[in-house]
């Protein structure tokens, strides 16, 4: 797969891109990323990307014509998917990883200031994509987010797929929070990890793993068990777990 990230600051990338698992996709050509600098692409020999705001306002707006142009550029050859990372687009989520991981080409454009102008985002963006609801100073960090993510799903990347299949929110795990994990040392201040994990029964251990996902998803994230495809056995084990929980709470607290 290859990347391309439209940016005023791609120094702020590449630290980022060449440590641990994004350096290793790298270098076994699992990934590739080109680092495009929207300077070049200028609307004049003063290098000017961006200009005042038509109907005046704070701050200063990235010419449609730099960035039409730095995508004409990028785009010649081949062919790739635009994404505006902006607070106001669609927020991203964990099944976006798996699809933007099957594109051949990505083209990640990267905001500053104010933003971009709006006719080019209209003319040559094919989605708009947030990482949450706050506002960054740029594209920068939201672009390396979606990196990040979508190349845990590039096959060969994480060593064993399982691991990324069963994290959570991923389909793998029915979109609920992952168990809690443990390893050594077999006591730590005191404390020693569930004792089915060291029983070597594998069924017991599955099992157990699957209900700590329930009940942490119940306590921390209800909102996920909505669409969650579930048995009718673990439906009923939540009901019985939240009736459990309400009734821990003591009365005056209501
Ligand atoms: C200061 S922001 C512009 C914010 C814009 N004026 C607004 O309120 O919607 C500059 C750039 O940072 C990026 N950005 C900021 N927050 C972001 C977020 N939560 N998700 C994705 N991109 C973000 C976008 O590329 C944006 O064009």
């Amino acid at each position: 797969m290859h990347i391309t990230v439209l940016t005023l600051f791609p120094d702020m990338l590449s630290g980022p891109l060449s440590g641990s698992l994004l350096l290793k996709a790298r270098q076994n050509g699992l990934l590739s990323i080109d680092l495009v600098q929207l300077r070049d692409f200028a609307a004049n020999r003063y290098g000017q990307v961006d200009d005042r705001p038509y109907g005046g306002g704070p701050g200063m707006v990235i010419r449609a014509d730099v960035v039409a142009h730095a995508l004409n550029h990028v785009l010649a050859g081949r062919p790739g998917h635009v994404v505006y990372v902006s607070p106001q687009g669609r927020q991203l989520t964990q099944s976006d990883g798996q699809r933007l991981a099957g594109l051949d080409h990505l083209v990640l454009l990267c905001g500053h200031y104010e933003g971009i102008d709006e006719r080019v985002v209209a003319a040559r963006v094919d989605e708009e994509i947030s990482i949450g609801d706050f506002v960054l100073t740029g594209g920068e960090i939201p672009a390396l987010v979606i990196i990040d993510m979508l190349a845990r799903w590039l096959p060969g990347v994480v060593g064993d797929s399982a691991s990324v299949e069963g994290d959570s929110f991923s389909a793998g795990s029915g979109g609920i929070l992952d168990y809690p994990h443990y390893t050594r040392p077999a006591q730590w201040q005191g404390v020693s990890p569930p004792a089915v994990l060291l029983s070597g029964h594998h069924q017991a251990i599955a099992s157990w793993r699957r209900r700590q996902s329930l009940l942490r998803t119940l306590i921390r994230r209800p909102d996920l068990l909505t669409d969650a495809p579930l048995s009718r056995p673990e439906r009923s084990l939540l009901t019985l777990l939240a009736q459990s929980l309400d009734e821990m709470v003591p009365d005056e607290i209501e």
